[in-house]
């Protein structure tokens, strides 16, 4: 169920205020009745919401990007802790789930959403889609240590057959130091293993003191939005994911 103005403005017909205005004007109706107050609750897979006599029909589809915050599990449940569903707030999370992990303290690009395939072809371990991570380290890798990563290394993973299976070469950029003076790089994987990022700095003698995932594909973490906050994917954007 979600409330009925938040139903409409889905359709991009207008800003709260102008559907409130909508709905005193007894433009709406839900199942046959005109429907006044914003905050009636429709069943967007089974109601009948017309607008001026037009069926609107619910997108199937919901697309979200979220700037993770620390503290907060890449769930959809969680016995103990917040997921970042529950920072989704008033929206329609009807199979929502997020698209990949990002760990408990990991902050930085997620996507949510209920659209499966997309979901797939962004983690089949097949199409290697680029993550790009911001990692802050305890000391700044020197050139054997970036020589190593980008060559791919041993995180103590092994093949079916037993043999050692190193990670995919990876992109190292130096980024210089964060403000409290912690060497800072741009890490680019391929794949997305458990805990990879942290696995291969120790693997190389170092440790992530935080991490930032700030691009999937060719989805960029929009700098507008702070830890905790969220937006809807653009239809372009959506698009691109679906393409690329
Ligand atoms: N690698 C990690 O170690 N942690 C994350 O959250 C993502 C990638």
């Amino acid at each position: 169920m979600i409330r009925l103005d938040k139903f409409l403005s889905e359709f991009n017909i207008g800003t709260r205020k102008q559907i409130k205005e909508i709905l005193k004007n007894g433009r709406c109706s839900v199942n046959g009745l005109v429907a006044l107050r914003p905050d009636l609750h429709v069943d967007e897979n089974s109601d009948t919401v017309k607008l001026d006599g037009e069926v609107l029909s619910y997108k199937k589809f919901r697309y979200y990007l979220i700037n993770k915050p620390a503290g907060v599990v890449s769930a959809t449940r969680d016995g103990k802790n917040r997921t970042v569903l529950d920072l989704l707030d008033g929206e329609n999370l009807r199979d929502v789930s997020p698209c990949g992990r990002l760990d408990a303290d990991t902050e930085g690009l997620l996507i949510l959403t209920n659209d499966g395939e997309l979901i797939h072809r962004l983690l089949s371990p097949k199409r290697h889609v680029d993550k790009v991570y911001e990692v802050h380290l305890e000391k700044e890798p020197d050139d054997i240590a970036i020589q190593k990563l980008e060559s791919g290394v041993d995180i103590g993973d092994l093949r079916e057959d037993g043999s050692k299976d190193l990670t995919l070469p990876a992109h190292v950029e130096n980024a210089g130091t964060d403000p409290d003076g912690r060497a800072v790089i741009l890490l680019t994987i391929h794949e997305g293993r458990f805990h990879q990022v942290k696995r291969m700095m120790e693997s190389v003698g170092n440790k992530v003191l935080f991490l930032r995932r700030i691009q999937m594909g060719p989805l960029k973490l929009d700098e507008e939005l702070l830890p905790g906050q969220y937006r809807e994917l653009t239809d372009e954007e959506i698009s691109i994911l679906k393409t690329s």
